[in-house]
């Protein structure tokens, strides 16, 4: 697993900014288990943060100036506070700025600050690195300036950075894991509610296998965007603030509801998000009786669903679903927004070494880039380190 050297990293701040840290942050990348595309329409996740984190390097300046700089490419940045706009930077300084805006736009005075970034997170593979800098940031400069926030309200005001200052119209999940992750527990997320079940990743016997498949990215913004809109347009015929509502006791069945939608493509993306949010709360119950059988034919239906219904998958992505789940583990899926991104599977402990190699042998047979297989434990969220 890569991880970050500390020590050196401290080091790298004192040269470029002549003296010493305040405090050095961190907050991790996720997996999700199960629920994939229902937080942005108030639905149920169940996310777990890894050990792969992003740290921050931090110490503030009373003149409002921001200087960020990046130890994984070598680029700095320059910003002022009080001259920050929404949209107005791109690529990844516009994650670390965004938390300073968000943060003054939510009420928290904030001051100028001196930071070095690096990531152990995987970039563009879907395990939520853009929260992972957001979380890592965010928690620096709200305790550089004497804020105490609570997590799941940072998680927040990082979910509007990304929504309003970056541009994504991201769901809450990857924030609130990053905020609340704990070790060896998942965190069942109830989207509408806010209330977080930290349960222990009850799965005696068995790990979590993720397989990189370093598919590139294809169009993956205006792609997540488009099922956002999609959602919000089936709510609005529905007559209905969010899908999740269609989870409530008393809602009209799935099939009624499917024929009051005459358009194809919002019937299969309206189907994805009921049975969906079901799987969730199935996957949970599996999960506390220990039954891994169950909670592994639940993953695996997820993926069909956002296969077939919310079509975020790829080639490389099903090739690697399907081998792993032939090749014997319970079951297996898609995890993060998709087109490209990680799969994630639940494998009898010892068998991962097989089921990853597996996926490599099956990806050199269709000419796919190596894959990179790594297994997760669930780990700890944003903390400070020093
Ligand atoms: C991305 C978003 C999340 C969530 C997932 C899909 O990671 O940032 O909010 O919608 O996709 O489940």
């Amino acid at each position: 697993m890569p991880t970050v050297d500390i020590t050196a990293l401290k080091q790298t701040f004192t040269e470029l900014y002549g003296r010493d840290p305040h405090g050095v942050w961190a907050a991790p990348g996720r997996v999700n288990l199960i629920g994939e595309h229902t937080d942005y329409q108030g639905g149920f996740v169940m996310p777990f943060a890894l050990p792969h984190a992003t740290y921050a390097v931090a110490a503030r300046r009373d003149d409002g100036v921001i200087r960020v700089h990046s130890a994984n490419n070598g680029e700095t940045h320059q910003a002022e506070v009080a001259a920050l706009h929404p949209q107005s930077v791109q690529g990844w300084p516009a994650y670390v700025l965004g938390m300073f805006w968000s943060l003054k736009q939510t009420g928290y005075e904030v001051s100028g600050a001196d930071l070095v970034i690096e990531t152990a997170v995987p970039q563009g593979a879907g395990l939520s690195s853009s929260a992972a800098l957001e979380c890592s940031t965010g928690l620096a400069v709200a305790e550089l300036n004497g804020h105490d926030v609570a997590p799941l309200t940072l998680a927040q005001i990082a979910q509007r950075a990304e929504n309003d200052f970056v541009g994504m119209p991201c769901g809450l999940m990857d924030q609130m894991i990053a905020m609340l992750g704990r070790e060896g527990h998942v965190v069942q997320f109830d989207n509408r509610s806010l209330e977080a079940d930290i349960v222990p990743f009850n799965a005696e016997g068995a790990q979590i296998l993720v397989v990189d498949t370093k598919a590139p990215h294809r169009l993956v913004d205006g792609e997540y965007a488009a099922r956002h809109q999609q959602c919000q347009q089936a709510a609005e015929l529905l007559g209905i603030g969010q899908l999740r509502e269609l989870n409530d006791p008393g809602a009209p069945t799935l099939s009624d509801v499917l024929t009051r939608l005459e358009d194809e493509v919002l019937r299969k993306r309206v189907r994805h998000q009921v049975t969906e949010n079901q799987r969730v709360l199935e996957t949970g119950q599996a999960l506390a009786a220990g039954d891994l059988v169950t909670a592994g034919e639940l993953m695996s239906a997820s993926h069909a669903s956002l296969r077939d219904d919310y079509e975020v998958t790829v080639p490389e992505v099903d090739l690697a679903q399907e081998t792993l789940v032939e090749a014997g583990a319970y079951g297996a899926r898609i995890t993060g927004g998709g087109f490209g991104g990680c799969v994630i599977a639940l494998v009898r402990t010892g068998d991962t070494d097989r089921l990853a190699a597996a996926v490599q042998d099956a990806y050199a047979q269709a000419g796919y880039t190596e894959p990179g297989p790594f297994v997760a434990v669930p780990s700890a969220g944003a903390r400070r380190i020093e």
